[in-house]
């Protein structure tokens, strides 16, 4: 299995950014906390795993500031980003620092676990670690889904060709 030692053509990392460009993501922040410190961070390599369990996953750089306290199994939290969000992605994404994160945006603290959920998130699915896998620069990690908040309508914020878009509901846009 390639664990990213050998040696990769230019032209096939190129070739892989441009392919990504093309493949149109919604856009995430996962959050967690380790005592009073919470953590945010913005990503698109995020999907569903199962229903049985209810399951989900999420790609993340070793490098990030989040890896660290998810590693140790700590509870995160999924919030799935509305298209009015922009704002706090970019800030979850380098714009901000730590705590700075939060600063925008109305966060709240799960009453289970403490764990901040974005209120008016699409959906914010809290999970408990429940596996990791190591691949190359990234972390994969299995969120089992405790509790599930909702808010709004369907209409998320999406990443594409390296800058965000929004797809309204489908049924709202044809009536
Ligand atoms: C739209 C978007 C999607 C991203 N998706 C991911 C992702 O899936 N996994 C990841 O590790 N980083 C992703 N990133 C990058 C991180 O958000 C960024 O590197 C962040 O600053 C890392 O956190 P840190 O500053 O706390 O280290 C994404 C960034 C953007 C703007």
């Amino acid at each position: 299995m390639m664990q990213g030692s050998e040696a990769i053509s230019a032209e096939l990392i190129n070739g892989m950014k441009q392919a990504m460009r093309r493949l149109a993501a919604s856009v995430v922040v996962a959050t967690a906390r380790d005592g009073d410190t919470r953590y945010a961070m913005a990503a698109s390599a995020c999907t569903s795993l199962s229903m049985d369990p209810p399951s989900i996953l999420i790609c993340v750089n070793k490098s990030a500031s989040i890896y660290p306290i998810l590693n140790h199994g700590k509870d995160f939290c999924i919030n799935v980003l509305s298209g009015s969000h922009e704002a706090i992605s970019a800030a979850c994404s380098g714009g901000q620092k730590g705590e700075g994160r939060f600063a925008i945006g109305d966060w709240r603290d799960d009453p289970d676990t403490n764990v901040p959920y974005l209120r008016d998130a699409q959906a914010s699915l809290v999970c408990s670690v429940d596996d990791i896998h190591h691949y190359g620069t990234h972390g994969i990690f299995i969120g089992k889904v405790k509790r599930v908040h909702l808010h709004g309508d369907v209409y998320p914020l999406v990443y594409i060709d390296g800058r965000y878009s929004s797809v309204i509901e489908a049924a709202k846009a044809s009536a």
